[in-house]
């Protein structure tokens, strides 16, 4: 039977949540059995989603919110808890059931090298037995594990799922499951056996909107940040990230301190390029710089020139041909001025720019560079080929 409490109790769970609303209600949905009859049901669910989507934000307060209503069966005195494992930090299974144990019982010790994961698993559940704990058990990054182990996380898994079988309806159900990774790929892995018997929601997280991840930043920057920063540069921010949350926090994290540093009052553009640099796997080289035909260094040149002195994050496309060509006069090759637009798409496509339509005009952003050092870079590879240069006098 349900009781109004819990209901209650669970509905006050439903609650605003930064554009991930609707995943948190699907799995609240998911879940309504086993928080409002600890004990009586249980549930499995996977959480899918990119890098940076959310996924174990959710599962954070879901964790915390569950356990801070203290949720038990008023008919068996079943008590509902919940842990969170991050499977990043395991090599094998048996010190993530160690880990979970010792989150249910800090004083518990094991010599690892001496026991098995089933045996781990039993004593656990003899522990849920006797204080009366349905346990929810968040695999988090559990693909990581499988990798490296699929066999172990598949016992794992099963070896959870057995509590629940054959058993009559007087004995409680122990445990439920939340396995989260980036997509379905690790399911693969894994016998099919264990996904057949019992029912596994699925909810998948999609990247955050650019409009989103300025939000979400914005708010932080209220609450966080004491130094200026322009809107345009918090965009900027929400561009490079691509739907990460993790990567828009961190730029403007390590931008902030960056700007501390170079004793800034504000956070501009070029502090976020720098930290970008830093931060993504793209890294544009000097030797990169070198190689390219000359046409495309002018471009860049342009283009970094621009940015240097404007201090800003995004360019109006129209600025540029003009200046563009008057480079090409400083170089001495105004044969290159006639491709401008080819050598703007060729630098796009080869990804050291960004084009943005916005209404009806085009931006064009730089973020994996600062424009200063790009600029120094070229001007000295490029110094042979000046007009001031003594050699043409
Ligand atoms: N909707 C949100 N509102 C506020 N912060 C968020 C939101 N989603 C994610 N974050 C923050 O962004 C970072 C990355 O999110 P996370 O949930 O860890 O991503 P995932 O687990 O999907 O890789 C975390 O610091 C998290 O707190
Ligand atoms: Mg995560």
């Amino acid at each position: 039977m349900i009781s109004d409490s819990i209901s209650q109790k669970v509905a006050s769970i439903f609650e605003d949540f930064n554009y991930r609303d609707y995943e948190y209600e699907l799995l609240l949905t998911s879940f309504r059995g086993v928080l409002t009859n600890p004990g009586g049901t249980i549930a499995r669910v996977i959480l899918i989603g990119p890098p940076g989507s959310g996924k174990s934000y959710v599962l954070n307060n879901f964790q915390a919110k569950t356990q801070k209503r203290r949720i038990m069966n008023r008919e068996t005195n079943f008590q509902l808890k919940c842990v969170n494992v991050n499977c990043i930090n395991h090599a094998s299974t048996k010190t993530v059931v160690l880990e979970i144990i010792q989150k249910i019982d800090p004083y518990f010790y094991a010599n690892v090298d001496e026991c098995q994961t089933a045996e781990l698993q039993y004593i656990l559940a003899d522990i849920l037995l006797a204080r009366k704990v349905h346990l929810i058990v968040i695999f988090d990054n559990i693909d990581d594990l499988v990798e490296k182990e699929p066999e172990e996380v598949n016992s794992l898994i099963y070896g959870f799922q057995r509590f629940s079988e054959g058993k009559n309806d007087n004995e409680p159900n122990l445990f439920s499951q939340i396995l989260v990774a980036r997509d379905l790929e690790f399911i693969v892995e894994l016998d099919r056996s264990v996904f057949r018997k019992i029912i596994t929601d699925v909810i998948p997280f999609e990247p955050y909107t650019a409009e989103q991840t300025f939000q979400i930043v914005n708010t932080f920057v209220k609450k966080k940040v004491k130094r200026k920063i322009a809107e345009e540069t918090i965009w900027f921010i929400a561009l490079i990230a691509r739907g990460n949350m993790r990567l828009a926090l961190e730029l403007i994290k390590k931008a902030n301190h960056l700007a501390g540093i170079k004793h800034s009052l504000t956070i501009i553009p070029e502090h976020i390029r720098a930290v970008n640099k830093k931060l993504t796997d793209f890294h544009i080289t000097k030797q990169m710089l070198e190689e390219y035909p000359i046409g495309y260094k002018l471009m860049l040149l342009t283009i970094a020139r621009r940015f240097k002195s404007a201090s800003r994050a995004f360019l109006n496309f129209l600025d540029l041909p003009s200046l563009y060509i008057s480079i090409c006069e400083e170089y001495n090759q105004m044969k290159n001025a006639k491709y401008f637009s080819d050598i703007l798409n060729d630098l796009e496509k080869i990804a050291i720019i960004s084009l943005h339509n916005v209404e009806r005009d085009i931006f064009l952003t730089l973020s994996d560079i600062p424009a200063n050092q790009l600029a120094l870079y070229l001007e000295k590879n490029l110094k042979q080929k000046r007009r001031d240069k003594p050699y043409f006098l």
